[in-house]
Parts: C-alpha cells; structure tokens; sequence
C-alpha cells in the first residue's frame, strides 16, 4: 500500500511555486529544458503501460493501475506523482489518479491521440540513436548509423516490434494531419492516386474516405504494408485501394494521376530525394501530378516543429527538413517542375508536374 507521506502538498501550491521560480530564474528554466529526457522517458512509459486508457473513465488507484498493467505498485506511483506535477495526470488527497485535459491526448480513442508517437519515442533503437547527436554535429554523419552500425530502416525490418511501433507512431502523426491535408487540397479532380511510403494507409485511407470516386495504391517496403489490408478494410476502402510492396529507388505502381509523399522526402538527403522524384517522375501519367507533403523551415527564430523535426532527421534516418527553396530545387533534376506551395495546417503541399 501507498505511503500518504506525498499527498501532503496539493498540486496548486507546487505548480504556483513552481512556475514562480522557472519565471524568474532563467537557470530553472534551463534546467527544465535539460531534463526534458526525463519527461519523454515517463511519458513514454505511461503510454506504453496504457496508463491514460485506463484512466478513460475516470480516476482510479494507483493499486488498481498497477494490477491493471502489471506493475510494482510503489514504484508506478512515483512515475504518476511526477507526471502529476507536469500536469498530465491529476493526484487526488485519496491515492487517486485521473487525467487531466493534457493527459486525455494519451488515449488511444480520442481525436488527435498522440499515444503511439509517445510509445515509439522511447523506443530503444530511437532513444539510444539520440545519444549520438553530438557525434552527428561534430561529423556531419547520420547518428543511428553510427549508434547501431545500421540504417533505420534495415534496422526495423529486422525487429518486427520496433518497426511496429514506428508504424504505428507514423499512423498517429499522419492521422492528425490528415483532415487539414484533405481540406486544403481537392483530391477529387483524380481518378487514381498512389501513396508512396504511405506506410500503414493513414492518409490514404482517409483521401479515399472522402472522395468516393477515387482509386488508391498503397504503396511502401513489403514488410510495412503487410497489414495494411486489413486497415483498409476496417475504414471501408479496401474495394477501392490496392496494396503494393516494394522500393521506391527501385520503382513505383504506374499510370497514376497523382502520386502523394508524405513526411517522405525529409528522410533522405538530396541525392536520394532526387533519386525516389525521379522514380515517381518515370512512373506517373504525362499529365500527372506528384505532391509533396512536408514541414517548411521557417525564418529564423521561428517554427519549433520543423527545426525539432529536422534534427530528428539527422538522427535517426539520416535526411533532412527544408525551406520551401529547399524543396523545390529538388524537382528540376527530377525532371519535375513546381505548379504551386500550398499551406496545409503544419504541413506544406508542394505540387509538380513533369517538365
Ligand atoms: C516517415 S515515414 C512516413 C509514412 C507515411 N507517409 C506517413 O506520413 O505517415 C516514411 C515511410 O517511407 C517508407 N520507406 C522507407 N524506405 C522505403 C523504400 N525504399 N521504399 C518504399 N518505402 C520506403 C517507410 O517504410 C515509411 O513508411
């Protein structure tokens, strides 16, 4: 059973003190900034534990929490009072904990879940390739390369849990994307669409929901779209998508009037971005369009997101985020050419057609 010794200070009178001192004292404020790995790790497993579906329908005891996920109660409890005190879950006088708005968004069931990107960022082979960045500044070099003598993606396919969760993170990001992707751009002027490195079928899934006259191909490593049919068929499309596996320095499904790369490009660094263009370049209609969907790097001191993300990059699979210049001085040696930059949300369309 659980001490009371830690229930003796109520939350307000921490965060109050709390957010005093970070304010005025930038030093705290750096501190926080520098333990944030310690907020990643406890959030992360939180998530990977499904603390917060648990607390879906209200507050429960950290003993119940703990048999719920097969924890040591006393030390689960020292996870949720520190997550208690970032305000991701609440800490009542009794022992209780219950979500807070903040910790609602690591439900698995809500609009905008965020809980299988918290589940993958603590993964081991991520996490770890992290403590290569310095290695990445001092050298140029890709840091999961150097952590586990691989590339992420060989690395994945050969750990069928790591690899999930990646899935999984990738579908969690794409889902909340999707809708302001969708609305921003009319997909329904196309007959047939191809996702390339579309990954489980997120968006794709969701292009198709919206425009029922459309035809889709999903397309990325075999490995990765091996259960996509059954997605597909649980939002309703699958009569209207098909599935492809393979590489896309190697080729792309043929003939399509448009080809999607989502969150695709920014993986690779020029050369290969300029090689997978060119791939989908051979493959598309005379008169088809390729899309690039991708974070813009803004002016400096701005846009935390894509300067994060880009960083994220030079970790992990080795590529880059660009600028909008960036970007479309890709296409020419593609043999595309830009028609246009739409903004979408967080994310910009950037649409070619052939030269
Ligand atoms: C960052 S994820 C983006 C996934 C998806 N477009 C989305 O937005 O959620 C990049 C995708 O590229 C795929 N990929 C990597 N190398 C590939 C290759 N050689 N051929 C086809 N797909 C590849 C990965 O499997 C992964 O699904």
């Amino acid at each position: 059973m659980l001490t009371r010794q830690a229930h003796n200070v109520c939350p307000a009178q921490r965060d109050g003190g709390h957010a005093m001192q970070s304010d005025s004292n930038p030093s705290i404020t750096m501190r926080h900034l520098i333990d944030g790995y310690q907020v990643s790790q406890a959030i992360h497993v939180a998530a990977r534990l499904g603390i917060a579906d648990l607390l879906a329908d209200g507050g429960r005891s950290v003993d119940r929490l703990a048999t719920g996920t097969g924890t040591h109660a006393p030390t689960l409890y020292r996870l949720l009072r520190a997550l208690a005190s970032i305000e991701v879950l609440r800490e009542g006088n009794d022992g209780v904990f219950e979500l807070t708005p903040l910790g609602q968004a690591l439900r698995s069931d809500v609009e905008g879940s965020i809980a299988d990107w918290a589940a993958f960022v603590g993964s081991p082979g991520y996490w770890q390739a992290w403590s290569g960045l310095l290695h990445s500044v001092r050298t140029g070099e890709n840091a999961f390369q150097h952590i586990h003598g691989a590339d992420v993606w060989s690395y994945r396919t050969n750990r069928p849990e790591e690899s999930a969760l990646f899935d999984r993170a990738m579908t969690a990001l794409s889902r909340r994307s999707s809708a302001a992707l969708i609305a921003a751009y009319d997909f329904g002027r196309f007959r047939t669409v191809v996702d390339v490195g579309g990954g489980t079928g997120a968006l794709l899934a969701a292009i198709l929901g919206a425009h029922p006259g459309l035809k889709g191909t999903l397309f990325d490593q075999p490995h990765v779209v091996a259960a996509a049919g059954a997605f597909m068929e649980r939002a309703g499309v699958a009569d209207r998508c098909r599935i492809v596996g393979g590489s896309f320095f190697e080729g792309v499904p043929e003939a399509a009037d448009a080809y999607v790369l989502r969150a695709v490009i920014h993986d690779w660094e020029d050369v290969d971005a300029v090689r997978i263009l060119t791939t989908v370049r051979k493959a598309m209609a005379a008169d088809g369009r390729v899309l690039m969907l991708e974070r813009i790097v803004a002016p400096p001191n701005e846009g935390r997101d894509a300067k994060f993300s880009d960083l994220n990059m030079l970790v992990a699979p080795g590529g880059r985020e660009r600028t909008r210049e960036e970007l479309e001085a890709l296409l020419g040696p593609a043999g595309l050419q830009a028609a246009g930059v739409i903004d979408a949300g967080g994310f910009a369309i950037v649409e070619a057609l052939a030269r």
